[in-house]
């Protein structure tokens, strides 16, 4: 059995990852340190399931402290998941963390691998707030143009990677994710919190009027193209991973509201800096190269998060 590495276990992706790979029959070293960004108790539930597996070993550390060349040495693929993510959140006192989490943290990672030269696969997520503001859909030939300071450290971060492959011919790709959602989906994300509030009787806040859309991708899909770097022969890249379910936040809404049956109490505040309007993936580059396709499409996650939500929160 070969070991891999993810970075940001306990988190929402990284949970849903290394379950996968422990079914693909991999041993997985997950490294998280619960970062205060949500609960401690979320992030120890996403985990239940890896730790009942014996395949599954969890260390609990900062990825700036954690001994990582002798976790290296005797792994083959490196997934790394663990951030600093939320766009919304990222101006001011906060941006100190981002810079840590999303940018130190990469280059620690980076250079621990050069030495240690046992990596053959490095898959770094990236995140469509790379490119802003973009009139069309987004390529990988888009000039990233961040309008946060979140999407700054993750372009720094991809950016790291790829110095690092040119250089040191490190394996590296990037996948930047569009919108991710799904069961376990972070609690400050959209979805998560109208659902609560649906389901709740409380009121969802919209920021903006609503109509700005996003092109979300179910989590399953995220993981799926995690594999298929793997599994390749590429490096040096960087692939949009999109869903393919465009949508504004109003129709997000109308869809929960048919999926529960409950009617939503909307309140609107205005549009918070740093959110862009609309992101679109162009997803030729990652259908061609790794054979990536979104299989599951805005209607059937929603549900399966809703049902999700209802389970884990008893309502
Ligand atoms: P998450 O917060 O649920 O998971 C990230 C995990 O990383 C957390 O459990 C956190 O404790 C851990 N972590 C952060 N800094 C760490 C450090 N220094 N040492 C050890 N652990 C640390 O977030 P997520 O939504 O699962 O996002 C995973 C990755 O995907 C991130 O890189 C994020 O930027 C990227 N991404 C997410 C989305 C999305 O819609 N969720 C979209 C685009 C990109
Ligand atoms: C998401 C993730 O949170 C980022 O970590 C990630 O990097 C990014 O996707 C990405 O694709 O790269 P975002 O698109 O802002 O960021 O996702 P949500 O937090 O789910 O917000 C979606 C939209 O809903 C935004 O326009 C936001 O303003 C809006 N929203 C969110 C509301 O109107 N009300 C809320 O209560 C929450």
């Amino acid at each position: 059995m070969e070991t891999v590495v993810v970075t940001g276990a306990a988190g929402f992706i990284g949970s849903h990852l290394s379950e996968r790979l422990l079914k693909d029959k991999f041993k997985v070293i997950g490294i998280d340190c619960f970062t205060n960004y949500y609960s401690k108790e979320i992030k120890k539930k996403n985990l239940e399931t890896c730790l009942q597996n014996e395949n599954f070993t969890f260390i609990e550390d900062d990825l700036m402290d954690v001994d990582l060349a002798t976790i290296f040495k005797k792994s083959k693929l490196l997934f790394h998941e663990a951030a600093q993510p939320g766009v919304r959140s990222s101006w001011g006192k906060e941006f100190d963390t981002y810079v840590k989490d999303n940018i130190q943290v990469t280059q620690r990672i980076l250079e621990i691998a050069k030495d240690v030269k046992t990596l053959e696969k490095i898959v770094m997520a990236s995140s469509s707030s790379i490119y802003g503001n973009q009139p069309g859909k987004m390529s990988e030939d888009t000039l990233p143009r961040p309008v946060s300071p979140y999407g700054v450290t993750k372009l720094a971060s991809e950016n790291l990677g790829f110095v690092y492959a040119q250089n040191f011919n490190l394996p590296v790709t990037s996948l930047r994710y569009f919108t991710v959602y799904g069961p376990r989906q972070r609690p400050d994300m959209a979805f998560t919190r109208f659902i609560r509030a649906n389901l709740e009787g409380s009121k969802i806040t919209i920021y903006g009027n609503g109509s700005q859309s996003r092109d979300f991708t179910f989590v399953s899909d995220i993981v799926d193209a995690n594999i298929l770097v793997s599994e390749s022969k590429i490096h040096g890249n960087a692939l949009n991973i999109g869903g393919g379910s465009v949508h504004t936040i109003k129709e997000v809404i109308k869809m929960i509201e048919n999926t529960t049956g409950v009617e939503s109490k909307i309140v609107f505040e205005p549009p918070q800096k740093g959110d862009v309007l609309k992101t679109e993936s162009n997803i030729e580059k990652a259908s061609k190269i790794l054979r990536y396709k979104p299989n599951i499409m805005l209607k059937k996650g929603l549900i399966e998060q809703v049902n999700w939500f209802k389970k884990t929160f008893e309502c």
